[in-house]
Parts: structure tokens; C-alpha cells; sequence
């Protein structure tokens, strides 16, 4: 039985209107909308209608949203960048590299695609870079980055959780390896960051970044990124804009003057209406508590491995819980069609490459799992 501790479970499923007719299992991808937040769009169409411009309100929330984030990763607020997108934080920290005495770049093969393309890009400033591979059995080690990280790598990219397989990377041990060289360490955190319990401290990297589309239950257009408070005197993004100057009011076009603090890393004027819908998502994660969601989300994707394995499925996404996150992948030999016939029976599910992606969140249930269950016993010939 999953655990139900804190506002998960059954008792959170009223918030979210499509839970009471699908069977939501795409968090992976993007996270159901609640009342919340669709009321936190209201509130800030509201206030705009009200009182025109409010932008000392609208600024504040910005910080409030920089304040939020901190608290999910336990990191100072100092640390942490308010972005649009990981595309925005991972260019930032590119572009404060100097890739000259250190041309290389580490990523992993489960890297999402902006994350390689914006390392690929670098190669027009003189990069080199590195891919690291799975092994057979789709698990990528500590000791294979320990065999590619070298005196002249710049960066280690390694993803927490793969949005192709589930796989969560031994980030800690990845963080060491990039340090003994001397390189700095990146952990996209995307499909983590809502339903596993962070702590940026623990896992000692230099970066995390994600958003709130996904398992921090908001939409498009809101991000961040966290940028390990040592290193920020040293760091200086070479992709900047009005917002991460020292003194955004001060209109001074004369020089380059960053925040001292992370908000280096921020750009142009705050996705406004977004930070209203994100403050709500993560609020009810915040409520929930991001310990109780893990656990609640790891007895489901116990019961779902079991479940798929009695089905002779072929599940790519690894048995141990501390080796996985929300996201359960299931081989598939033609993972179109199969999310069509489940999004027939309004069971909501996403693809990748060949495998049929199974994301748990905090407002699913045991029922939820063995309904896919049993549609995938119905569909048997189209799992691998
Ligand atoms: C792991 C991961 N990184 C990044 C992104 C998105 O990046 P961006 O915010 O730049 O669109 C996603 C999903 O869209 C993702 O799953």
C-alpha cells in the first residue's frame, strides 16, 4: 500500500478537476492543473484590471517565487535564479565558463535535448564534449563520468532523474568526481524537483536547475536555477539583461555591474503571470511536504513495477527505489498506439523513444496504477 502522509493521496485529488474523469499519469510531461492555480491567474488578471501597472507587487512575487525555490532545494535564496526556462539557466552558466584552460564538457546520454544542444553549441568557442553512455542494463555510473572528467573538463552535466527511463543519476557521487578535477557540476533537476525531496547541500553540486510545468504543478514560462553560493563572486554570466543588474531601478547603461548574488543569472522582465500560477503549484507542494510526496510516489512506482513484471513487461527504469524517481518507463513495440488506445479509455500517458512513460505525482492513487494495470493486461501485444 502507498503511504499516505501529508495532503496526498485521495485527500488532494478534489483540487485537480481532471482527476475526477482521466486517469492523470503524465506529471512527466506537465502537471494537472488545480484550482489553485487557475485561481492565481485570476488573481493577477484581477489585479492587474484593479490597479493597472503593479509592478513593486509584481517584483515582490518575483522574490517571493526566488524564496519558494530556495525552500524546495534548502538552499538560501541568495543561491537561486528566478528563469523562464532551464534553456535560460544552463545558458547563463555556459556562458560564464572560460572554456580556454578547460575546453571540455561532460554530459550524460539522458541529458534533455537543450541541455546537449547548448554544450554542442559551445564548441564554436573551442569546446570538447563527452558524452557519457548507458550501460546495457540503461544504468550509467559514477566511475564512467570518473573516466571521461579530467583536469581540463569545464563542467559535468549529469540530469537527477532521466525523462527518457526513469534512471536517477548517483548525483553526489558525480558531484565528487567532477570536483577532484577541479570542474564544476550540473544536476538538471527537472523531473525531480516536486516529488523527490531535495537538498542541494547533500548532494554538493554546483547547479540545479528545473521549472514548474512539470511535478511543481504550474505552467509554461517559469524556472530556476541555483548556483552554489561560493561561487557566485567568480561566476560571471556573459548572458545578462536588465534584471540581473546590481540595481535593476538605476537605468544605467554605462557598464556590466551583476547582482552579487545569484540573481546574476535572472534576464529580462520576470515572467509575471507565470510566477502567480508557480507560487500556487508549489505552495500545495510545499503543504504536501516534498518527503511525504516521495515516499507516497515510491510505494506507487513499487506497485506499478510488480505489476508490470507480473505482465512479463520489459521495464527499463530500475526496481530500487533510491536508483528511480516518479517516472516508470515500460518498452513498448509501438508506443504511439498504445498511448492512443490508453488516451481512448482517458488514461493519460507519454512516450519516448520506445517507451511508454508512466509518471506518479502526489494526487495519484493505488487505483490509479492498476487501471493502467489492467488496460496494459488488455494490450498486451503492443508491450515489448
Ligand atoms: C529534464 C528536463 N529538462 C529541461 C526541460 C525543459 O527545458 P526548458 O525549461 O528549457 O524548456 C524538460 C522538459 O520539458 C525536462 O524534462
Amino acid at each position: 500500500m502507498a503511504v499516505e502522509t501529508g495532503r496526498v493521496g485521495a485527500a488532494v485529488r478534489g483540487e485537480f478537476p481532471i482527476l475526477a474523469h482521466t486517469t492523470y499519469l503524465s506529471s512527466c510531461s506537465q502537471g494537472a492543473l488545480s484550482h489553485r492555480v487557475r485561481a492565481a491567474y485570476e488573481e493577477y488578471l484581477d489585479g492587474w484590471d484593479e490597479h493597472g501597472a503593479e509592478w513593486a507587487h509584481w517584483v515582490e512575487r518575483a522574490e517571493a517565487a526566488r524564496a519558494a525555490f530556495a525552500r524546495l532545494l534548502r538552499a538560501a535564496p541568495r543561491e537561486v535564479a528566478v528563469t523562464t526556462s532551464v534553456t535560460q539557466g544552463v545558458s547563463g552558466i555556459v556562458s560564464a565558463l572560460d572554456l580556454r584552460e578547460r575546453p571540455r564538457i561532460v554530459i550524460s546520454e539522458y541529458e534533455f535535448p537543450t541541455v546537449g544542444q547548448i554544450a554542442h553549441a559551445q564548441e564554436l568557442r573551442g569546446a570538447e564534449v563527452v558524452h557519457v553512455r548507458p550501460q546495457p542494463d540503461g544504468s550509467i555510473l559514477p566511475e564512467q563520468f570518473a573516466a571521461v572528467v579530467d583536469g581540463r573538463t569545464a563542467l559535468v552535466c549529469c540530469t537527477t532523474v532521466s525523462y527518457r527511463t526513469g534512471h536517477r543519476h548517483d548525483v553526489a557521487a558525480i558531484a565528487r568526481i567532477a570536483h577532484d578535477a577541479g570542474a564544476l557540476c550540473l544536476a538538471d533537476s527537472y523531473q525531480a524537483v516536486g516529488a523527490i525531496d531535495l537538498d542541494v547541500g547533500s548532494l554538493g553540486v554546483d547547479f540545479v536547475t528545473g521549472g514548474t510545468v512539470k511535478y511543481l504543478l504550474a505552467s509554461a514560462g517559469l524556472g530556476f536555477l541555483y548556483v552554489r553560493g561560493e561561487l557566485l563572486a567568480d561566476l560571471l554570466p556573459v548572458q545578462t539583461g536588465w534584471f540581473a543588474d546590481e540595481d535593476i531601478f538605476q537605468m544605467d547603461i554605462s557598464d556590466y555591474s551583476p547582482a552579487a548574488d545569484a540573481r546574476r543569472f535572472d534576464a529580462g522582465t520576470p515572467p509575471v503571470p507565470n510566477i502567480y500560477a508557480g507560487l500556487a503549484g508549489m505552495a500545495q507542494i510545499e503543504e504536501a511536504g516534498t518527503a511525504a510526496i516521495e515516499e507516497h510516489v515510491s510505494g506507487l512506482a513499487t506497485r506499478l513495477i510488480d505489476g508490470l513484471e507480473e505482465l512479463g513487461a520489459t521495464v527499463p527504469t530500475p526496481r530500487d527505489p533510491a536508483r528511480r524517481g516518479p517516472l516508470v518507463c515500460v518498452r513498448s513495440t509501438d508506443v504511439g498506439a498504445l498511448v492512443r488506445a490508453l488516451g481512448d479509455e482517458r488514461i493519460v500517458c507519454s512516450e519516448r523513444d520506445s517507451n511508454l512513460r508512466i509518471a506518479l505525482h502526489l494526487y495519484n492513487v493505488d487505483e490509479d496504477v492498476d487501471r493502467i494495470l489492467d488496460a496494459l493486461g488488455r494490450h498486451r501485444a503492443l508491450l515489448a
